[in-house]
């Protein structure tokens, strides 16, 4: 199972060990992206790509080396559409970047632009390498302007992430034993996922000591954003040499998080209309193996109308406390969204255009209507609890 769906038990969705060099010929693309914040800063990064020769992505050997250069692309993409601020996107992403990273991107089964399969998965080290995945000791290999609040975004994300873990086993221990109808089973592994969904919140509060709002809202986020449902790029980006229409893709965002959507398809939580319809979509943004273990999870027969005929009291029990936990998590995570794009977006409406300022404030980087979606998801979730009948 583990293999099939790339995943493993101690780091979940995390890639294992990611590579922090690639072979020599492609030193062009980790002296940009390692120079990254610098070269937004001082605003030579366009000046930089186009001069920069269009490789061959051919030299690439394995996994992980693709994902490294992935990784590589998209900060150095993010970068240069974003570089002048929100108001001056490029239009156009040259050759340079655009070929080779098209091309790598079909090898990977991801879309060309930056994805939380990078810019989480994939970004991590440690400083001693000897030493625990703790926030003390990890470091992102490639970083945005945004400085320590940067680092803690994504690696609170990371560990946030990696909590997720044992819930992920929980819910293939369920998957097995509901295959072969054991009750115990099923308990225990519905138990894990409660502590797991209880850990992730636990961990998701370590984002209020390493991220400032203002940093986080006035500085970061724009390098994560996309160039779909967005009105700054409202045709797209062109791919120069790949197509000769703009491509229309979303930014990133934790809704490209496989784990979350494991486990609302283990208990089958059914997100509507446009929600759910963006959720799935996010799927696209996902490695393909992560997305299979999804895909999987929902084909399998219903795990709530199977509690629901068994009426076991117990069964229904460890079932609500992970509905319970996870709306939990939901709200907490409203709450964040509250206090890192709410109120730091109300503070900058000093605007004399108002319209023309308000791109981010209420649309998320992935693209949506972000406290109606973020509501409407903590709501069908809510749905989802077994009332005593
Ligand atoms: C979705 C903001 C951290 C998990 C979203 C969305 C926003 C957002 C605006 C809506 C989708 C979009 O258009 O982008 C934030 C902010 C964070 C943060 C401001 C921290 C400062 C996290 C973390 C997790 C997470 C650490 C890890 C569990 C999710 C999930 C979704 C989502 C799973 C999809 C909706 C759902 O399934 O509930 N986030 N997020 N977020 N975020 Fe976050
Ligand atoms: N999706 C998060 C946002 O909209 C990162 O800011």
């Amino acid at each position: 199972d583990f293999d099939a769906f790339d995943i493993s038990e101690e780091l979940g969705f995390l890639l294992e060990e990611p590579l922090t060099n690639l072979p020599d010929y492609y030193r062009v693309w980790l002296d940009l992206a390692n120079n990254l914040t610098h070269l937004i800063e001082s605003r030579k990064l366009r000046d930089l790509v186009h001069k920069m020769p269009v490789l061959s992505p051919h030299l690439l050997s394995n996994h992980r080396e693709l994902r490294l250069a992935h990784l590589a692309l998209g900060f150095i993409s993010m970068g240069y559409v974003w570089q002048e601020g929100q108001h001056a996107p490029a239009q156009i992403l040259p050759k340079a970047l655009a070929l080779p990273y098209w091309l790598i991107s079909r090898r990977l089964g991801l879309p060309p632009i930056l994805t939380y399969s990078d810019s989480v998965l994939a970004n991590w080290k440690l400083r001693d390498p000897t030493g625990e995945m703790e926030i003390g000791n990890m470091d992102l290999i490639f970083s945005f302007p945004g400085g320590e609040s940067c680092r803690g975004f994504f690696i609170v994300s990371l560990l946030v992430e990696m909590a997720a873990s044992s819930g992920i086993m929980g819910a293939l221990e369920v998957m097995h034993a509901m295959k072969i109808s054991d009750l115990i089973g099923i308990q225990e592994g519905l138990v894990r996922v409660t502590q797991s969904l209880k850990k992730m919140k636990e961990t998701f509060k370590l984002m209020h000591n390493h991220v400032d709002p203002a940093a986080f809202h006035g500085t970061l986020r724009i390098f994560v954003s996309g160039w779909r449902d967005n009105p700054m790029l409202p045709r797209g980006l062109l791919y120069e040499g790949v197509s000769n229409e703009p491509i229309l893709l979303s930014g990133g965002s934790a809704a490209q998080s496989s784990a979350i959507q494991c486990f609302d398809a283990l208990l089958c939580i059914q997100h509507e209309d446009e929600t759910g319809a963006f959720l799935t979509r996010m799927r696209d943004y996902m490695p393909p193996a992560h997305r299979q273990l999804i895909e999987t999870l929902c084909s399998l027969p219903s795990l709530r109308d199977f509690l629901l005929s068994r009426s076991s009291s117990d069964l229904c029990q460890a079932y609500n406390s992970c509905i319970s936990a996870l709306v939990d998590l939901r709200s907490y995570h409203l709450n964040t969204v509250t206090k890192y794009i709410i109120v730091p977006g109300n503070r900058t409406m000093g605007c004399p255009l108002r319209g023309v300022c308000t791109g981010l404030n209420a649309t998320g980087t992935g693209g949506t209507s972000l406290m109606v979606f973020l509501k409407s998801v903590r709501n069908a979730t809510q749905k989802a609890l077994i009332l005593e009948r």
